[in-house]
């Protein structure tokens, strides 16, 4: 095959990380061949940065489709305009790299999917972590076993802190109709799909959501949720863009050990016995289950079709295997189509907060339709409004 033909849509903030990851990679054979964004200057401004200069801009990204002139486009427009965006150019043949979250309701994102399906196109999401060394090491691990049923999962990710003024940097930001939604949609979707990559979803979802806590916004910035796991497991996600410092600790305890993350650091054990075992078989009255230290090996490198890549922020070794997998050389490893389990999960805890009620998952997406259409109208239901 030739060289892949990528177009980019919507030049701002994120483009220039893509960007400059795929001038890093020296060897793959591609090349930027169109600019797209409604503002013309910002499509501008991005093939001076890192065109040649001769390569078209257009401001209607249909235009771009129909160009002839790309086989793959980057979506990075704000996410409300990505599932469009997304099922337009799976039916011009088109394959796609979409950013993170691929749409803010799972109606849109399984309309996503759908139009991927009958294209047979290449369909990537950039949540980069799962190109990441240290997360591909702990799904490893899970999918080993060395979880089990889980018992509890306890996660903070208050490390996310955003100002007034980064709100304030686009009208999109911090509304319901330019974002749809506020920490869970703009930031945690890499928490959110790490969650549901190594633990699937939850059965029920019971949360508390603040709109606008500690902002002027009208997203919800500060939410808690309790979760209640297949098998009777429990746990609690607490997320923020309002604390600094802010953490992201993971623990995950089942029955046949656990993991940890805190920051940077990563620790896990198993246990000799399983914990339902020891805890209904011990004659001991007083002593805790023994286990057992895992030594946490993770790799420096990722292998992206037969290669081994060096890359902590995970986008390059997106890009390789995206183009990789246009070639047919190997399937996708993050197939876009997965990008719905984190915003089901997001979703979930949105109708429950605003509900004021448990949820069961699958989340009826009728439910949340109406409840996203009242939250764009203004109306606040049973969310904690700080004002
Ligand atoms: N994966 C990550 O780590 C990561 C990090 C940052 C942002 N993102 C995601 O990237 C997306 C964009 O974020 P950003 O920070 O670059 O936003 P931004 O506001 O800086 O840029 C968005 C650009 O899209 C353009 N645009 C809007 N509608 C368009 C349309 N219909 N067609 C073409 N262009 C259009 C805007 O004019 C703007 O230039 C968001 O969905 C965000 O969640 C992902």
């Amino acid at each position: 095959m030739s060289s892949v033909r990528i177009g980019i849509i919507g030049c701002g903030g994120i483009s220039g990380h893509h960007l400059e990851s795929l001038s890093a990679l020296k060897d793959a054979d591609f090349q930027v061949t169109a600019y797209c964004d409604v503002n013309a200057e910002a499509a501008e401004a991005r093939r001076k940065e890192f065109g040649s200069g001769g390569e078209p801009v257009f401001t209607d990204y249909v235009k771009l489709l129909e160009s002839g002139l790309v086989d793959a486009v980057l979506i990075s427009t704000p996410h409300p305009a990505h599932p469009d965006a997304a099922v337009a150019a799976f039916e011009h043949g088109i394959h796609v790299v979409c950013e993170k979250p691929v749409a803010v309701t799972v109606r849109d994102a399984l309309r996503i999917n759908e139009a991927q399906e009958k294209s047979g196109c290449v369909y990537t999401v950039h949540l980069q972590r799962r190109h990441m060394p240290k997360y591909r090491w702990i799904k490893e691990q899970i999918d080993a076993g060395l979880i089990g049923r889980v018992h509890k999962v306890n996660a903070t990710w208050t490390d996310w802190y955003r100002s007034q003024t980064y709100y304030n940097s686009g009208t999109w930001r911090g509304t319901w109709n330019g974002e749809g939604g506020g920490v869970l949609m703009n930031q945690c979707p890499h928490d959110l799909d790490l969650f549901t990559w190594w633990l699937g979803l939850p059965e029920s979802v019971d949360a508390r959501i603040w709109l606008g806590h500690f902002h002027d916004v009208e997203i919800e910035d500060e939410i808690v949720a309790n979760l209640t796991f297949e098998g009777g497991g429990i746990g609690i996600l607490n997320a923020s863009t309002c604390d600094a410092p802010g953490v992201t600790r993971w623990e995950i305890l089942g029955e046949n050990g656990g993991i940890s993350i805190s920051g940077d650091t990563v620790t896990a054990f198993s246990r000799e016995k399983s914990l339902s075992d020891y805890t209904k078989n011990t004659d001991e009255m007083w002593a805790a289950p023994p286990v057992v230290p895992i030594e946490v090996n993770i790799p420096e490198t990722v292998n992206v079709a037969g290669a081994q890549v060096k890359c902590a922020a995970g986008t390059q070794a997106m890009w390789l295997d995206f183009l990789a997998a246009i070639r047919g050389e190997k399937q996708i490893y993050m197939d876009g189509r997965e990008g719905v389990k984190s915003i089901e999960l997001a979703n979930a805890i949105i109708a429950s907060g605003y509900l004021g009620s448990p949820v069961e998952l699958p989340l009826d997406a009728g439910v949340y339709d109406g409840v996203l259409a009242d939250l764009r109208a203004g109306k606040t239901g049973c969310a904690i409004v700080n004002k």
